[in-house]
């Protein structure tokens, strides 16, 4: 199913009749048509940008060509060709617990022109995406957030969640493993074929982990056009003692008011296994001249809290990143294993009607679930929201935290074997941003 051509699903009908009733029009967008440039510019002010050039349109089409982009147009506007409203979607692959995934409609560039903001743009777009991947046979639609306000009225709701890491390696000193294999510099034009090798051998083990793309491993790397930094660049590469290539650190440096406390930004660090994690972290804490190591999209309790002697030196401020709807729900529960048997009844709560329903579902001693949907006079064991759903899928959330939040109701007994049962093999973490 993830081969399925999204390109060729056509626009919702309903969300065209909507928009259309209100004057504007709703419809596809060719990156290789005339359209594109005015969509990328729509995207850029949405999102705060300046205009792209010339290179950087090129590089972006090269992504977005296989992205579906629909804009919404004000045809009586002074620049009727440039949508007022925009949205790109493509068909993803969601690890949902390790070696095993769920098709995902993944979803990003939401902008709609603030001079046309809240006029109910959003909510057709959004709608439209979340009929056309429901109809497609899509079990999840997925997203990453600007603003933790806007997507909860669609079902939308956090999954997984990544920390923000400062090192100050002045108080950390290193007291983790040793890894004996080897780091070597790596040149910028060899970044991109290694992020790609070895992102794709970490995030099918991790839940809540999409691939990346060409584009995103470009633009880590420093070779996009328009990267200010891209000279800065610099990578190493951790080879374990078979000389197998297990991970990679891509970084740069800035100075601060003190030449000796530079600051190392980390772009990525992708590890394939504990030694590898632990060469590259201790190779940055270590790294001369610098005072402060940041990096983004770390594990809510990154490991290396427990790899130096000070823990109080690596501060990690936690954030909501994956966010998650659920749309079938029996596609979404029987595409991830589960860590202790469960036999019960869910009551889900869903006003756009997708997931709505009493669901019996039923996951055996091999951690397989099996969900039908229920008779209506089922005994409901377990009610919740379709947000509440989507946080449990990837076990990132215990339903016992949800239950004391109202998300989530019913015995304690029940909703402690759904903790049980949803317990993830590896702590949920996507590592990019789409
Ligand atoms: C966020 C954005 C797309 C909303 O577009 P919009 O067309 O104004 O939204 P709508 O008019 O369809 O609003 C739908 C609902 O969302 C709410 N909403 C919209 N933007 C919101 C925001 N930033 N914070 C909280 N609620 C918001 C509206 O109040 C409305 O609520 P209701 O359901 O109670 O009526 C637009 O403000 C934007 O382009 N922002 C900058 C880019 C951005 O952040 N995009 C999101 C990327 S993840």
């Amino acid at each position: 199913m993830a081969s399925i051509d999204t390109l060729t699903l056509p626009a919702d009908p309903t969300s065209a009749a909507d928009l259309a009733a209100v004057g504007l029009e709703y419809s596809r967008v060719d990156a290789d048509g005339d359209g594109f440039r005015p969509f990328q510019r729509a995207v850029a002010r949405g999102f705060l940008g300046g205009e792209s050039t010339d290179d950087e349109a090129a590089h972006s089409r090269k992504t977005l060509r296989t992205r579906r982009l629909t804009g919404v147009f004000d045809r009586s506007g002074s620049e009727p060709e440039v949508p007022v409203g925009t949205i790109d979607s493509w068909a993803s692959t969601l690890t949902t617990s390790p070696g095993r995934t769920a098709d995902l409609w993944s979803i990003s560039a939401v902008t709609v022109a603030p001079t046309h903001r809240r006029r109910g743009i959003a909510r057709a777009m959004i709608g439209g995406e979340l009929r056309t991947a429901a109809a497609a046979g899509f079990a999840l639609a997925g997203l990453t957030v600007t603003e933790a306000t806007i997507y909860g009225r669609w079902g939308f709701s956090p999954a997984a969640w990544a920390s923000d890491v400062v090192v100050d390696t002045r108080r950390a000193r290193w007291t983790g493993p040793t890894a004996p294999g080897r780091l070597d510099f790596i040149a910028r034009d060899g970044i991109v074929e290694r992020l790609r090798a070895i992102h794709e051998r970490v995030r099918v083990l991790r839940p809540g982990s999409v691939p990346g793309w060409d584009g995103r491993w470009r633009g880590v790397a420093g070779v996009a056009p328009g990267d200010k930094e891209a000279e800065k660049v610099r990578a190493v590469v951790y080879r374990d003692v078979d000389d197998v290539e297990r991970g990679i650190l891509v970084y740069t440096l800035a100075e601060t008011d003190e030449y000796a406390a530079h600051d190392l930004s980390v772009r990525a660090i992708f590890a394939d296994g504990d030694e590898a994690y632990a060469a590259l972290w201790r190779f940055a804490i270590e790294h001369d001249l610098v005072g402060k190591v940041k990096a983004w999209l770390q594990a809510p309790v990154p490991p290396v809290q427990w790899m130096v002697a000070d823990r109080r030196a690596v501060t990690a401020t936690l954030t909501d990143h994956h966010w998650l709807r659920v749309l079938d729900v029996a596609g979404a529960l029987s595409s991830r294993s589960y860590a202790a048997p469960l036999e019960l009844v869910l009551r889900v709560d869903d006003p756009l009607g997708f997931a709505d329903g009493s669901w019996s579902v039923r996951i055996d001693d091999a951690g397989e679930a099996e969900v039908t949907s229920a008779s209506a006079d089922a005994r409901v064991d377990v009610d919740l929201t379709v947000g509440a759903l989507g946080s449990l899928l990837l076990g990132g959330v215990r339903a016992t935290e949800l239950a004391s939040a109202g998300l989530v109701s019913g015995g304690a007994s029940a909703i402690a074997v759904v903790d049980a049962a949803f317990a993830p093999a590896a702590i949920p973490l996507l590592d990019i941003w789409y």
